[in-house]
């Protein structure tokens, strides 16, 4: 019966049932939700900072054939055709976003295919209420917030570039651009408060209750 329930599931969507209840069985997540995890919040700490320092940048600038990343001194990057600062800026925030938006894409198909592991035993019943919340709250603003970047794009006169090769040409309508402009904005800055609080929970765990919900998202 057991395996004819396996076997089906199999066959309709593509994915096994036994990885499921093995997941559950277990005690971490898999070793691609945890690199996938890492590298989403890497990410999105650096589309942040990249988003807070472009829009500081004045409209008015030379053009430059090289850009010294973030005026660091560590690395030099070479442009095929000469922009302005904030040109150059905008579209390393575009080109970061949209490669993070298809692994998010990717995190969630994998979310759907392999249950994590059931939370541990020790939760208080808000803390569950409270972890399970922010995480379904967290997959939803981190689509949310590029998706949004991606339409304000195509509504600006610019359009969408991914590293140089043109995505989408720009459609130049200002009330949807403005829309999708106001939405990106306000819904990172709600983003950007759950995951602060995501991360008080993940320190608290770690410190106060010194439990092992930080080691079942760590790849040792
Ligand atoms: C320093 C930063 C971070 C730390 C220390 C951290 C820590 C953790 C830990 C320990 C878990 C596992 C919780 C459990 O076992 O129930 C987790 C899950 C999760 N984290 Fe983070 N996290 C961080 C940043 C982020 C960021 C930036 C995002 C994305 C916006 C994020 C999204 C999630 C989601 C959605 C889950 C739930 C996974 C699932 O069960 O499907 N995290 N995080």
């Amino acid at each position: 019966m057991q395996l004819f329930a396996t076997a089906t599931v199999t066959y309709h969507y593509g994915f096994n049932l036994q990885d499921i209840t093995m997941n559950q069985a277990t005690t971490r997540y898999t070793k691609t939700a945890i690199v996938l995890h890492g590298l989403i919040a890497l990410g999105i700490f650096a589309m942040f900072a990249l988003g807070w320092y472009m829009s500081e940048l004045p409209k008015e600038a030379p053009k430059q054939a090289a850009f010294d990343l973030f005026d660091l001194g560590i690395y030099t990057l070479d442009l095929a055709k000469e922009a302005s600062p904030r040109t150059f800026y905008f579209n390393l925030h575009k080109s970061v976003g949209v490669t993070l938006l298809a692994l998010i894409a990717f995190r969630l198909l994998w979310r759907i295919t392999h249950r994590p592991p059931a939370m541990l035993t020790s939760y208080k019943a808000w803390e569950r209420k409270l972890a399970t919340g922010t995480h379904h709250l967290l997959y939803l603003l981190m689509v949310v917030v590029p998706v949004a970047g991606v339409l304000m794009s195509l509504y600006s006169k610019y359009g969408l570039m991914w590293f140089g090769m043109d995505l989408l040409g720009g459609i130049d309508n200002k009330t949807l651009r403005d829309l999708f402009k106001e939405i990106h904005e306000s819904v990172g800055v709600i983003l950007l408060v759950a995951i602060i609080l995501h991360v008080i929970g993940a320190l608290k765990h770690k410190f106060i209750d010194k439990d092992d919900t930080m080691k079942r998202m760590s790849l040792k």
